[in-house]
């Protein structure tokens, strides 16, 4: 879709609606000039009536036969509670309602949404507009969406060739986010560790910065990458390692972003029960964020210099698949036991932070869908959050709040590592009954050493479940705002 802005007073152009979201409390009774005097009224005589409340869902449509339009007035709810996951829930579904229609052309008040809050720019409009676009289907008929244009009538002061680079960055993040729900929603026979990689590749003719390497199980042997392979040794699909490098700026350390690509997550040998299972190929989300952030980067020419890793394999039972009791080296030199054959994300993931040291990162970020447990802990609105170092975790915050793109802190205490001892290797691959998602993230920190690390556990919000499941896209908006904003 085109973007494109006017003065909210001045614009001529014709639109088929015309938006404007409306607070609960601090009701408007100024509408745009575009409208029409008599329409205006009637506008102003519901709110007054309290037909229209501003709430949350809130929805009215006026025809307005003087401009040949009709015109949507939407509910933002509460002005003191507005923020990007309300802009992003009432403006996609009025987007989605109007998509529906024959209509090509709308127009929006952005007075309301963006000027109210700091962190809302027309960025985080454009995203949340882009974003209710979405579709993914392999269904042999599909419904074509007809909106072209979207005109933003505003009193901010931008020049349109600024609001045209606001537009160009904006787009780029929504082509990374729908790309990373591509990524997750392909199924699972189509989407293996070979698709990702090669998915990956393609990411080169973007951007001449981008540099693509794919290394084959024969080469991480050679590496002493152990405990990435025990996880796909069981599988007819060989593991692939890949490292996806975006250095537009000459000596300057990256950030490396690491990613589980786990394209499905039977369990293993410690199977998984069935209800549910096929969500599971959606435990490659890690490496698809990695993947989508990437092609932000590359496609809006950012600055930041960025190492993407994928750890890319399946895990499936098989006779010759890793058992509960094995012994495995990783590349890290230290050994572990691998008690349970279903918490194999830890295991791809420390051999791929191992890897990732070698770029001397300036932050190293790992997403994963890592445990179940961070779901029954902090539910699925929050990704889970672990550091090692405190400022890098409130710069991911800072990320969090301005795009919605939520996280939860949880705590690495000293006392969560002693529950990794055994007696067989030097640390076994999971802790007691408690606190399965800390354990999980400590496991991943004795790989990290002195890098400042993150560790993103995204078991709840890479995707919905029920009548809307599919993939979320979550975290890329997260990621690129942090890779902008800490060049
Ligand atoms: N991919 C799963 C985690 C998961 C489960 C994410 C359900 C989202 C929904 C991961 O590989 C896993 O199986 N983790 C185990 C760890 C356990 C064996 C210590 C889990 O969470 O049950
Ligand atoms: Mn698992
Ligand atoms: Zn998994």
């Amino acid at each position: 879709m085109d973007y494109i802005i006017a003065k909210s007073d001045k614009s001529t152009e014709k639109a088929d609606y015309h938006l404007m979201g409306i607070f609960a409390d601090k009701k408007t009774n100024h509408i745009d000039k575009k409208v029409s005097k008599s329409t205006t009224n009637t506008i102003i005589d519901s709110i007054k009536n309290s037909e229209i409340s501003g709430e949350i869902g809130d929805y009215q449509i006026f025809d307005d036969n003087e401009i040949a339009s009709k015109v949507i007035i939407f509910g933002l709810g509460e002005k003191k509670k507005f923020n990007p996951i309300i802009l992003n829930r009432t403006v996609s579904s009025v987007i989605k309602k109007i998509a529906k229609t024959s209509a090509k052309i709308f127009s929006i008040n952005t007075r309301n949404i963006v000027s109210s809050n700091l962190t809302i720019s027309a960025q985080q409009l454009i995203i949340a507009m882009e974003s209710s676009f979405y579709k993914f289907s392999l269904k042999k008929i599909e419904d074509k969406v007809k909106l072209k244009k979207c005109i933003f009538l505003s009193d901010i002061k931008i020049s349109p060739k600024d609001f045209n680079n606001v537009a160009k960055i904006s787009k780029s993040i929504s082509n990374g986010i729908s790309l990373a729900k591509d990524l997750g929603n392909t199924p699972p026979n189509i989407c293996t560790p070979l698709f990702l990689s090669n998915e990956a590749k393609k990411l080169q003719k973007i951007n001449k910065f981008i540099k693509v390497k794919i290394l084959d199980e024969k080469k991480m042997k050679s590496l002493g990458m152990g405990s990435l392979l025990s996880v796909s040794q069981g599988s007819k699909q060989p593991a692939k390692f890949v490292i996806i490098e975006y250095l537009p700026q000459k000596n300057k350390k990256p950030i490396v972003l690491v990613g589980k690509g786990i394209t499905f997550d039977t369990g293993g040998i410690s199977l998984k029960p069935a209800s549910t299972m096929d969500e599971m190929k959606f435990d490659m989300s890690g490496a698809g964020s990695v993947i989508g952030t990437m092609f932000a980067c590359a496609k809006m020419q950012s600055k930041t210099n960025v190492v993407g890793i994928l750890a890319c394999a399946e895990n499936m039972p098989g006779s010759q698949a890793t058992r509960p009791g094995d012994v495995v080296t990783s590349m890290s030199g230290l050994t572990i036991e691998i008690l349970n054959t279903d918490a194999e994300g830890r295991l791809v993931l420390c051999d791929a932070l191992t890897y990732a040291k070698r770029y001397k990162p300036k932050y190293m970020l790992d997403m994963a869908t890592l445990t179940g447990a961070c779901l029954v802990g902090l539910g699925k609105y929050p990704s889970g959050l672990f550091s090692n170092d405190q400022k890098l975790a409130d710069l991911i915050k800072k990320s969090a709040d301005r795009t919605g793109d939520r996280v939860w802190q949880l705590p690495l205490y000293d006392d969560y590592f002693l529950e990794l001892k055994t007696n067989f290797a030097d640390i076994q691959n999971i802790g007691g009954r408690y606190g399965g998602a800390i354990t999980a993230a400590a496991f991943l920190a004795k790989f990290t050493e002195d890098i400042k690390w993150a560790h993103l556990d995204i078991a709840g919000t890479a995707w919905e479940t029920g009548e809307n499941k599919g993939s979320t896209g979550r975290p890329v908006g997260l990621l690129v705002d942090f890779l902008l904003s800490n060049q």
